[in-house]
């Protein structure tokens, strides 16, 4: 097909403009210009010059039409490009914000916005359009190796938290790519493996948080995950990106694939994957646009679904700031944005144990063990890793607000983080991107006893920090990353043993993005705070915590189990790779389809809806954080809201003397009916504001009925059974200080009966 006809696309002329495009530019449109982001190959596959270096990757333009290059680059942190180019003397450096799980235990929306829009801000000042994130996924098991890029365990979390981060990114005139739709709860066989799940389960854990989000932010983008969903890979899976995502939610933006594509033998299912609704193909191989205009000319796939992908592309690309010539500064306000996350990673951080010893007023010298104190870990791994101008370890972090560390230590773990760090990166392999990108975590080295105890004498208390590291393409081992290493165990028994003595507290510090175990050496220190990887002010925040400059507010949006086996996913959670080559396992070469798959066996009884329903102890439940003052919650008022909401009110008063923020939790429990339903499941939540000694506010929750329904297979619909329903206001799952009742009508809501599981699943039940 030829034609000479030559509008330039604007806001008003897709119609037009998709009428003069040869097939050939419309397959083009559709496939990505190549990867930038780790071997530079955009500019290898000849589409275009670079246009943001190490950004993940690009649309490709169409001078002819005037259809703009566009930039997609990683998230979900911070913006991840180069922070240094070829012969240029600037910099471009972007800001470390709070990994996933520490903003989501803020459980402060407001605050997240704040973060998105100065994250918005840095992609549109340094020429980007899309950011790719937030990350969704749901912590199904405490081993995903990415979970520190998701929220929580909780789809109503995740899809609040989602949906505040879309909002603020999106202010600044540029889009998100909440990702990986859906399922992608394990890094093992990312790309190979077949996730088995209920229509229940998927509807009410693995595509709620997606679902929230499309409602009510409405993303630009979202990308589709590697694995597959009940038999099909997500990127061409239909029922998943027509049905569910637009026909059921109403999705109105573009789909991109997860960054390679599936290769059949040695072809590529392009011609799926545009049917399905898969609009963009990403990063972008030549052979897959070949695919398109070959699957159109022998009749294989419908000119239609690439007219309707191509005319999606081009809404999406009018609103890009690329399309707009916005003339981007490459200076974000840096020094501004660093306040921003300060602020949230403080108060993302929870307080796990508090024996009396913190806040510590007139501390003067700390001595800190754990190689981390010194490289305190901002951020993950892999894509989700940012290029931080700084991070701020814990001796800087004290020592900005006038403590000391002994000497002696200090300078034995600097002159060590020194030459470790030097080795790594002289010792750099560039297959392994994905680990390297980012700081890996360095060994523990071993303190002796004398050692600690010439420490005692000089210092205040002391202060051990487990760190840990984990990113895209591995899931964490048991040994040694879930649980303490023995250098970690022999650390801390050695530190408790000489300090406690003395009367000096032992604190802990975990620099973590993911969940560890606590249980076995809790008893052995006075404090632990859980600092995740809070982004590059990470040593500020730990250090205005523990000082009492602020008073800790985060909540775990995660149960954390006595053991990661507690989980009833570990039954089907992958944790041998033996028989898998290190490339299958990241996702590159040989990909088989159909070699592996993941039973959901534990359904819809992921994290606290298990352990909270079979009465299952844990280490800290889901919702826990301790704060340095104390709250009392009033007498609820629960009452109907027009006839297809509730409204919940509940006033929250400090009685304790210090000011500080709570976070009212509502969980709902449902009268007995047709359908099995977890003991109870987070329906609302608010926090308050910085309350004074004595303040009080009172907070208010809208929750629509429509968000107490289950997922009714039998009938492929949204159903809340008739009855007396119970709301339980605390300050955990595990805590609640207050309960009412409603009696509610039934509400019901059809939707697209898809994605059947294809075997039998022997489904856990009460
Ligand atoms: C990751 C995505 C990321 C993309 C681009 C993929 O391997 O799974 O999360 O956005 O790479 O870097």
């Amino acid at each position: 097909m030829t034609t000479t006809a030559q509008p330039k696309l604007s806001a008003t002329n897709i119609d037009e403009v998709i009428k003069a495009m040869t097939l050939e530019e419309k397959a083009q449109l559709l496939v990505g210009g190549g990867n930038d982001s780790f071997t530079g190959s955009g500019a290898m596959l000849g589409h275009q010059e670079r246009l943001v270096a190490g950004a993940a990757g690009i649309t490709v333009e169409n001078k002819r039409l005037g259809i703009p290059a566009t930039v997609l680059t990683d998230g979900p942190a911070g913006v991840h490009i180069d922070a240094t180019r070829k012969n240029d003397s600037q910099t471009y450096y972007a800001t470390g914000f709070p990994v996933g799980t520490c903003l989501a235990c803020s459980w402060n929306t407001e605050l997240v916005e704040a973060v998105g829009k100065a994250i918005g801000n840095e992609t549109l000042e340094y020429g980007c359009d899309v950011i790719l994130g937030p990350g969704l996924n749901i912590h199904r098991n405490p081993l995903c190796g990415r979970n520190f890029e998701y929220y929580s365990e909780d789809p109503f979390v995740t899809g609040k938290i989602g949906v505040a981060m879309t909002r603020g990114i999106q202010s600044q005139g540029v889009g998100v790519s909440a990702k990986h739709y859906a399922v992608n709860s394990q890094e093992s066989n990312r790309t190979i493996v077949d996730e088995r799940v209920s229509q229940r389960a998927l509807r009410e854990i693995y595509l709620r948080g997606f679902e929230y989000v499309v409602r009510e932010s409405n993303p630009w983008t979202l990308m589709s995950a590697y694995n597959s969903v009940n038999g099909k890979y997500a990127q061409g899976n239909k029922d998943l990106l027509t049905s569910v995502l637009r026909d059921d939610w109403g999705f109105r933006g573009i789909v991109m694939t997860d960054w390679i594509t599936k290769r059949e033998g040695q072809g590529l299912f392009t011609i799926d994957e545009v049917e399905a609704g898969n609009d963009l193909l990403t990063p972008g191989f030549p052979a897959q646009a070949e695919d398109i205009v070959n699957g159109v000319k022998s009749g294989k796939l419908d000119i239609k679904y690439v007219d309707q992908n191509v005319r999606r592309m081009l809404e999406y690309i009018v609103k890009t700031p690329r399309f707009r010539n916005y003339q981007f500064s490459n200076k974000p306000d840096l020094k501004a944005h660093a306040l921003i996350t300060r602020q949230s990673s403080t108060e993302g951080m929870v307080l796990l144990k508090n024996a009396g010893v913190l806040p510590i007023k007139n501390l003067k010298t700390v001595a800190l063990f754990g190689v981390n104190s010194y490289d305190f870990l901002a951020g993950g791994l892999g894509s989700g890793a940012v290029n931080v101008p700084y991070s701020v370890d814990m001796v800087t972090g004290l020592k900005n607000i006038g403590v000391s560390t002994t000497p002696q230590l200090t300078e034995i773990y600097q002159n060590y983080v020194k030459f470790a760090n030097a080795k790594l990166k002289a010792d750099k392999n560039p297959m392994m991107w994905f680990l390297d990108t980012g700081r890996p975590k360095l060994d523990e080295i071993d303190i002796t006893a004398r050692c600690v105890q010439h420490e005692v004498k000089e210092a205040d208390a002391a202060i051990i920090t487990i760190g840990r590291q984990a990113g895209e393409g591995l899931d964490r081992e048991i040994e040694g990353e879930f649980n303490l290493s023995a250098a970690e165990k022999a650390m801390i028994s050695r530190v408790s043993d000489a300090f406690r003595p003395a009367g000096k507290p032992v604190i802990v510090i975990i620099n973590s993005g993911s969940v560890i175990e606590t249980a076995s050496w809790r008893d052995r220190v006075d404090a632990i705070l859980c600092a995740w990887q809070p982004g590059e002010e990470g040593g500020n925040s730990v250090a205005d915590v523990l000082t009492g400059k602020a008073n800790p507010s985060g909540k775990l949006t995660m149960t954390w189990p006595i053991a990661a086996t507690d989980h009833p996913s570990t039954k089907n959670f992958p944790q041998e790779m033996d028989n898998y080559t290190f490339r299958e396992m990241i996702g590159w070469g040989a990909q088989i389809p159909g070699r592996d798959y993941t039973n959901h066996e534990e359904d819809i009884y992921v994290g606290y809806r298990y352990f909270d329903t079979f009465q299952k102890e844990v280490a800290y439940p889901f919702g826990f954080g301790l704060s340095y003052t104390t709250f009392q919650f009033s007498k609820p008022a629960v009452k109907a809201k027009g006839k297809d909401a509730v409204e919940v009110s509940i006033t929250v008063k400090n009685t304790g003397s210090t000011s500080g923020k709570e976070v009212a939790q509502v969980y709902v429990q449902a009268p007995k009916g047709r359908l099995e339903k977890p003991a109870q499941e987070l329906k609302a939540f608010a926090k308050t504001r910085e309350l004074q000694p004595g303040e009080s506010q009172t907070l208010s929750m809208t929750i629509p009925v429509r968000e107490l329904a289950s997922f009714d297979e039998a009938h492929s619909q949204w159903l809340t059974e008739a009855g007396t329903y119970t709301f339980r206001i605390g300050s955990s799952s595990r805590d609640i200080h207050a309960t009412a009742n409603i009696k509610l009508n039934e509400y019901t809501e059809k939707v697209s009966n898809v994605l059947a599981p294809k075997t039998k699943l022997n489904l856990l039940k009460q």
